[in-house]
């Protein structure tokens, strides 16, 4: 049983006795698949989240939210997901049906839909919402994640695919990953779907056969046409659908669907419009990348470490038909989400993640009671200098409260002391350079 007490920091506490840890285990442990973020790590997801922040704000999309908690019925699709059968629902006081959010993108065409009439098209929003899955636990899968979403609102061409694959990028860069540790695995549903309307398929589930496609690398061979068959596929439309998601070239769709195909045009306008913006080498082509969520109709991709060792790092695409399913009039969307699983525990096999002090400029403290009420003036003065003061509310002898301060990461240690205070003075020592300075209270 896992000891879910702290996240991204993945050492277990060493100090726990047998009988505390076994207290901890059964009862104050948080809910299977939930985290507690103590100090060092909240220091730690902040730190990732600026970083999404900060690319989010590079690339112009504006940050928005939405509340946690949803009516269910936005999340129930006919499609067999696997995310509707992990719904954390219940119903509230007024007998209605709600769920935790398993994931924002419904949100976001909610929040769409009821605005679009005065919204400037088109939208580029990015959010870092909690969400809750009730998941099987496995490595890099919890039942709460963060998941950083980019998505862009009312663009139809892949400029808008290639603008997130850049974000995407951008951020791996900024967190000191390279294409040689990940990369992003790319096709279009549309070539899967041309080919099963040239083989005379039904359009209408399509979407569900692309749900039954992504559990190719969960389920056995025969498991898949079983569930294909249900669905009214024969054995050979199943055995070409399968020979069809191992082709890793583009020309070979080319040569198979035709020069007209919409799905190999996108995905050729797609690669050339990485080229120009140099992110082609972090790319691949591959066909057997589907998605398992029901609403993407073209672009499909997903981030993984090059070793194979995690789940997928993040997962996105094109949905152009996301708000008729909410009665809406459709609109081009396109869009990621990426969680803070998976890339926090590759940042920290490969040891990239900093090690985050507290970030405190001044530590002040006072050597006898009476010195006190001065300690606090100082604090309050500097403070509304806009340092960040860190007051040592009991009286320490110098020794001490040097020690803290070098613990904490402080750049200056405030002494106040009977000696100088007798002269309106209080000591200042640089922590970084060690040397001391006087100086009168006036002059603060
Ligand atoms: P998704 O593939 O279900 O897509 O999830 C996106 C990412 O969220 C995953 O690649 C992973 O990083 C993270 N994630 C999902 N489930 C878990 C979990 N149980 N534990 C830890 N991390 C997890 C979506 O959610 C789409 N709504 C993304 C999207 C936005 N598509 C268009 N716009």
């Amino acid at each position: 049983m896992g000891l879910e007490t702290s996240m991204y920091n993945l050492t277990p506490p060493k100090h726990l006795t047998p009988h505390l840890l076994r207290f901890i285990v059964s009862e104050l442990r948080p809910v299977r698949g939930a985290r507690d973020f103590y100090p060092e790590d909240a220091r730690l997801r902040s730190w990732l989240f600026s970083h999404f922040k900060e690319v989010s704000r590079t690339f112009a999309f504006e940050e928005y939210d939405a509340p946690i908690v949803e009516s269910e019925s936005i999340y129930t699709r006919k499609s067999g997901e696997e995310i509707t059968d992990q719904i954390y629902n219940f119903e509230d006081k007024g007998g209605r049906r709600i769920s935790l959010r398993p994931e924002m993108t419904p949100s976001l065409a909610r929040l769409i839909i009821q605005k679009a009439p005065v919204l400037s098209f088109p939208l580029k929003w990015y959010s870092i919402p909690q969400c809750w899955r009730y998941e099987r636990m496995t490595r890099g899968r919890k039942r709460e994640h963060y998941q950083w979403n980019m998505d862009i609102i009312g663009v139809e061409n892949t400029s808008a695919e290639v603008e997130l694959l850049s974000a995407i990028i951008s951020l791996f860069e900024r967190v000191g990953l390279s294409k040689e540790d990940v990369g992003i695995r790319i096709s279009n549903r549309k070539l899967l779907q041309e080919l099963l309307s040239n083989m005379g398929t039904p359009e209408n589930q399509f979407s569900e056969i692309c749900v039954v496609l992504d559990k190719m690398h969960k389920l056995s061979k025969e498991d898949i046409f079983e569930n294909l068959s249900q669905l009214g596929l024969s054995e050979d439309i199943s055995s070409e659908i399968f020979d069809m998601l191992k082709i890793q070239d583009i020309s070979t769709f080319e040569q198979k669907l035709g020069a007209d195909s919409e799905a190999v045009s996108e995905l050729k306008e797609l690669f050339n419009l990485a080229d120009s913006c140099s992110i082609t080498e972090w790319l691949s082509f591959d066909a057997s990348i589907v998605r398992g969520l029901s609403y993407y109709t073209g672009t499909v991709f997903e981030a993984f470490d090059k070793k194979q060792d995690f789940r997928a790092i993040c997962g996105g695409g094109r949905y152009d038909k996301l708000l008729s399913s909410f009665n809406a009039t459709d609109m081009p969307c396109c869009g990621f989400g990426f969680g803070d699983v998976v890339i926090m525990e590759i940042l920290q096999e490969r040891n990239l993640l900093p090690s985050l002090l507290q970030n405190t400029d001044d530590v002040v403290f006072f050597m006898e009671d009476s010195l006190r009420e001065v300690a606090m003036k100082v604090s309050t003065i500097l403070r509304k200098n806009g340092r960040s003061v860190d007051l040592i509310m009991k009286s320490k002898k110098v020794k001490k409260a040097l020690k803290y301060a070098n613990k904490i990461g402080a750049s200056r240690l405030i002494m106040i002391t009977p000696d100088e205070w007798e002269k309106e003075s209080i000591r200042i020592k640089d922590m970084a350079s060690g040397e001391e300075s006087e100086l009168l209270l006036s002059k603060l």
